[in-house]
């Protein structure tokens, strides 16, 4: 079900930002785009050849003068969709404006006619000096898209404008960019993820080790895919992200309520978080001494699955998530069944794997039968598998 592949250039500019585009390379590759690599021979002093041939599993060039009978920048200029430049330091932004062509970076971009995507990172000085901001007047002017850097801490003591952007909101802006397929448009996802704490006492509680990437990871994909998303986080690190509507609960009874009240809003729900199964029957406003702290007596929590999907309408599609240990793909099954889901992706935890992981391994079952083994692969990429399959059960539905 997966998309042909998209052929792109990455261009690095020569700012300590580089090595943060290793990561946005790897992201990219989740969402099957083949990459080429192009850095400007200064950006090596921050992150080598090497590293980006490891990466991109392509070989690299910085000149026009090496393999001069394949004329590469002519070749790679016709050969890729798009062209992304992430870190743009204000030297680059300056040749870029002026239209020069010195190596095999500024030959490319001079000589595609494909959308040019720039990410510029730098001091704040730099950013918000006239020339630099000319330049990239004169570069949105002649159709460059050039996105704003961030706000915050620099690579110095120094804060303000000028740090390069989440990885997340620098691909979803080139997506959006270069035209990304829209297909959860005018669709309504509510996503839970974390995991749920019970409180014990004011110190203590019951949790467990989900990180949210997984559910996280759903939510972007179906922000970048067009879907208005809401997610529910539970306990989790990862800070708010553009465009997705996050609500923070800690218990699983909050994020019942917080669910219940959305569901009548969406039509899919993906159930990712892990719920604590069971609370302290009481829970204590001080704190427990050592002395008295031998036993804790548990009530079970509302199945906040089993509720929603009993009470869903036909048009909702509910997603549901399990952990196992053993028996994954049954277990799977069987949880189907019982919570009345769509589909449902069973994470294989044997070995202590996934959590917190940016990998995951599984199944993915749907309540037609058919199961598809995943094998260790990126969360984004099983987000990725998991929304195609919802987006062909609801045309099936529409159609
Ligand atoms: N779930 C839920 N409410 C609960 C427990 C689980 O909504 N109180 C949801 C989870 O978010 C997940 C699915 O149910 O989507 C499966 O959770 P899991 O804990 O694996 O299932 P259980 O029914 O609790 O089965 P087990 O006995 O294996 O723990």
């Amino acid at each position: 079900m997966s998309s042909a592949k998209r052929e792109i250039i990455l261009g690095i500019g020569g700012g300590i930002a580089a090595y943060k585009s290793c990561e946005l390379l790897r992201r990219l590759q989740d969402l099957d785009f083949s990459i080429t690599v192009v850095p400007t021979p200064s950006s090596l002093n921050f992150v080598g050849s090497a590293t980006w041939e490891a990466l991109s599993g392509r070989s690299v060039s910085t000149e026009v003068w090496e393999n001069v009978e394949q004329v590469k920048h002519v070749s790679l200029a016709e050969l890729s969709e798009a062209i992304i430049i992430a870190p743009v330091t204000a030297d680059l932004l300056s040749r870029l404006a002026q239209g020069r062509a010195e190596d095999l970076l500024t030959n490319v971009v001079s000589a595609s006619k494909a959308p040019k995507f720039l990410v510029p990172a730098m001091h704040p000085n730099m950013w918000l000096n006239e020339s630099t901001q000319e330049n990239v007047r004169t570069l949105r002017a002649r159709g460059f898209e050039v996105m704003n850097p961030d706000e915050g801490r620099l690579t110095g003591d120094d804060s303000g404008i000028g740090r390069f952007p989440e990885t997340s909101e620098i691909i979803s802006a080139f997506l959006t960019y270069i035209g990304s397929h829209q297909d959860l448009k005018g669709k309504k996802l509510l996503i839970s993820a974390g995991g749920t704490r019970e409180a014990i006492d004011p110190v203590r509680f019951i949790g467990n080790r989900s990180s949210g990437k997984q559910g996280v990871a759903i939510a972007v994909e179906a922000r970048n895919r067009g879907a208005e998303v809401s997610l529910v986080l539970a306990n989790s690190n990862i800070s708010d992200i553009a465009g997705i509507e996050t609500i923070r609960v800690e218990t699983a009874q909050q994020m019942h309520l917080v669910l219940k009240q959305k569901m009548q809003n969406c039509d899919v729900l993906v159930m990712s978080a892990a719920v604590s199964d069971a609370k302290p029957s009481t829970s204590s406003s001080e704190k427990i001494k050592k002395k008295e702290f031998n036993s804790i007596d548990l009530v079970e929590n509302d199945d906040i699955l089993a509720d929603l999907s009993s009470a869903a309408n036909d048009s909702q599609l509910i997603i549901g998530f399990a952990a196992e240990t053993s028996n994954i793909e049954e277990s799977g099954r069987e949880k189907l069944k019982t919570k009345d889901l769509d589909f449902i992706y069973v994470n294989d935890v044997s070995g202590g794997a996934i959590f917190g992981s940016d990998l995951s391994a599984g199944f993915l079952i749907s309540s037609d039968g058919i199961s598809t083994r995943i094998e260790q692969t990126s969360k984004a990429k099983v987000a990725r598998m998991i929304l195609d399959n919802v987006v062909s059960r609801l045309s099936y539905a529409n159609g």
